[in-house]
């Protein structure tokens, strides 16, 4: 049984008897994409770690993309131009679709530093988006540099670079804005839990 003609050529969208609706019943939670943006060293990927665990502890089903790690397998044809970096964010933004689609509650952590590209990620995934920027200032972020990229950066030995040489546009408005500086791990992901709760119907 098919129905509906998308907006490419010759393609039905298949009439299925388990919805989303069903699967996201049957795990007993309500599906969300917690989009965690901000600077290379902002902390996204800690505090999306923090959060996923303690989520897990609450009984929840949830998966985490990350940026680095999603490079390396789906998107590793992609580098870190304008282009492949909108690439980069609609892929995301499918996967992550989909996986609300299976029940999951979600987590991503990509720089995802265009506006425009947020925005579009928002429209693919739909009401379940939750845009948490995580505003960690750039001089915090040079000064921690985990990874030693800012260093290699301002060396020139990285083109490219958010924050440096290529821009960061932070949110207007998300749903969720945290401060990490002057907080330890803990502190800051037991504040993104309190205002994660009214999206996760804890
Ligand atoms: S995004 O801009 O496309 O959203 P993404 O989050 O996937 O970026 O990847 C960012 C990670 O790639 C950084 O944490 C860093 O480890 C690495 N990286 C390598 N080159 C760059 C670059 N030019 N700009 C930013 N991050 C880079």
């Amino acid at each position: 049984m098919e129905e509906q003609l998308s907006n490419q050529n010759n393609l039905y969208r298949p009439k299925t008897d388990i919805t989303p609706g069903d699967r996201a019943a049957h795990m007993g939670q309500v599906p969300r994409t917690l989009w965690f943006t901000g600077l290379s060293g902002s902390g996204k990927s800690t505090l999306a770690n923090e959060v996923e665990k303690s989520l897990l502890a609450a009984g929840h089903y949830t998966m985490l993309l990350d940026g680095d790690a999603v490079r390396m397998g789906l998107n590793a044809n992609l580098g870190f131009s304008s282009q492949d970096r909108v690439e980069n964010i609609r892929r995301v933004a499918e996967v992550a679709k989909l996986m609300n689609e299976a029940g999951l509650i979600v987590l991503t952590s990509f720089i995802s530093p265009f506006r425009e590209d947020r925005q579009r990620a928002r429209e693919i995934i739909g009401k379940g988006f939750v845009e948490i920027y995580v505003a960690t200032p750039l001089s915090v972020c040079e000064e921690r540099d985990v990874k030693g990229l800012y260093k290699k950066a301002r060396e020139g030995k990285i083109p490219n670079f958010t924050g440096i040489s290529s821009p960061y546009e932070p949110p207007l408005s998300p749903e969720i804005t945290v401060q990490t500086q002057g907080h330890s791990v803990q502190e800051s992901a037991q504040e993104l839990l309190g205002l994660l709760a009214p999206y996760l119907g804890q």
